[in-house]
């Protein structure tokens, strides 16, 4: 049986964008990484990359020369998945296709020894259904971190229906002791993080197909009015409307089409139309020709409108998966503000708020679209009823 204090050698496989950020992490937490990428460029970036990180890093001062060389000739890169036969645990980072996943896994599985925990860094797929490639399932896990994996400290940990406790115990301490700020959440589309996130986007390209704003006062009212630090239409950029818009897809696809995750054509058209956002220089915005951008009316009422219909439907969101066991409400709060830097937990907010108000907003939305996308959490009528907080559930939920 594995233990952390005997998880030395780490196995990261795939070195894109992901992979090559978790290689970086372990390497610089005093791991010996070992590193295989199917593309001799993905290699090659990846070694650029790091090496250019971990130089800023020294000049920065964040880190030792030391340090910093130490990560470095930690890496191993590799010629052949059998370079993984003495690793402790293997992140997978590669290309998010369960097909692939599942036949890597199982080559994984016949190369390792038998205490080696086999994680995926899946946005999207189930941990259940990769799992299933495996002779022993208990031992796979999804380990989610998120982009820049350098960066960003929340991982969400996932364990499947069949992960062991020890697998689950193991690889909970393990990134703890990487510095990293990790949560639990259940094997279900979207994890907790980009469940509870949906309706900061899906809402806000609503009311701009209905013409309730431009896009630029949707991102004003969410940052002037709500403290978020990028607007929807400005992080979907940020993110990339190809990435965004796939993950909108799978998750109500794999939600069996309900319809409080429905996609919008008007990203699809984007998508479609390779209109990505930063990266290809136009998305919602034209990064080349500011003047082709609207200008944001900077109305309080209409402002505070959008901001309310958006919180309210994230506040919805994350009360209903509180209420669907998804995670534990502490959990819930700190993924929401490590994950994705919102101002506070929705749940915290709510309270602020008051949870009747919240209710009543949602209720006027359904009553108005005649929508199942605007039906409130049972949770929130329940504690509507009572008079309760979520400060008074804690985690007892
Ligand atoms: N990009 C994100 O924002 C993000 C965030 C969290 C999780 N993820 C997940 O992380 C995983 C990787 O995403 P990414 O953005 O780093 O992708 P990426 O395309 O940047 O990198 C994937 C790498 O995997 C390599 N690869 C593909 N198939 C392989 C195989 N069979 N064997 C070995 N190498 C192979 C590719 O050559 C490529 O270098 C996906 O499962 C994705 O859902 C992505």
């Amino acid at each position: 049986m594995a233990k952390k204090e005997n998880l030395k050698v780490v196995g990261v496989l795939g070195c894109g964008a992901m992979g090559s950020g978790i290689a970086q992490v372990a390497a610089t937490a005093g791991h010996e990484v070992i590193v295989f990428d199917a593309n001799k460029e993905s290699v090659k970036k990846a070694k650029e990359n790091i090496h250019k990180f971990l130089n800023r890093a020294v000049e920065k001062n964040k880190l030792t020369r030391a340090t910093a060389d130490n990560a470095f000739a930690n890496l191993k890169f590799a010629r052949s998945l059998n370079a993984y036969k003495d690793c402790d645990i293997i992140i997978e980072a590669i290309v998010e296709d369960i097909n692939i996943k599942q036949e890597v896994f199982q080559s994984l599985e016949s190369i390792v020894g038998e205490h080696c925990i086999l994680a995926s860094n899946t946005s999207s797929l189930s941990i259940a259904s990769i799992a299933s490639a495996c002779n022993n399932s208990s031992r796979v896990i999804g380990i989610h971190f998120f982009n820049p994996a350098v960066l960003l400290p929340l991982v969400e940990i996932i364990p499947s229906l069949l992960t062991s406790e020890n697998t689950l115990k193991i690889s909970k301490d393990l990134i703890d002791s990487w510095g990293k700020i990790t949560v639990i959440a259940k094997d279900t589309p979207g994890f907790i993080v980009n469940r509870v996130a949906r309706p900061f986007y899906g809402e806000a390209i609503k009311m701009y197909e209905e013409g309730f704003a431009n896009i630029a006062t949707i991102d004003w009212a969410m940052k002037e009015l709500g403290g978020f630090k990028m607007g929807p239409f400005e992080l979907m950029d940020f993110i990339g409307n190809d990435i965004n818009y796939k993950v909108t897809e799978t998750v109500f696809a794999q939600m069996f089409y309900d319809p409080r995750y429905k996609p919008s054509i008007t990203q699809k058209r984007l998508y479609e139309a390779k209109l990505f956002g930063r990266k290809v220089g136009r998305g919602y915005y034209d990064y080349d020709v500011q003047s082709n951008n609207s200008e944001a009316i900077k109305d309080e009422e209409i402002g505070r409108g959008i901001f309310k219909r958006i919180l309210y439907m994230l506040i919805n969101e994350a009360a209903d998966a509180l209420f669907l066991n998804i995670a534990n409400l502490e959990d819930l709060e700190v993924a929401m503000t490590k994950g994705v830097n919102y101002p506070k937990g929705l749940l915290n907010w709510a309270d602020e708020i008051g949870i009747d108000k919240v209710l009543k907003g949602m209720e006027e939305l359904q009553k108005e679209y005649g929508e199942d996308r605007y039906r409130p959490s049972p949770l929130l009528k329940r504690m509507a009823r009572n008079n309760n907080t979520f400060a008074s559930l804690g985690n007892k939920n």
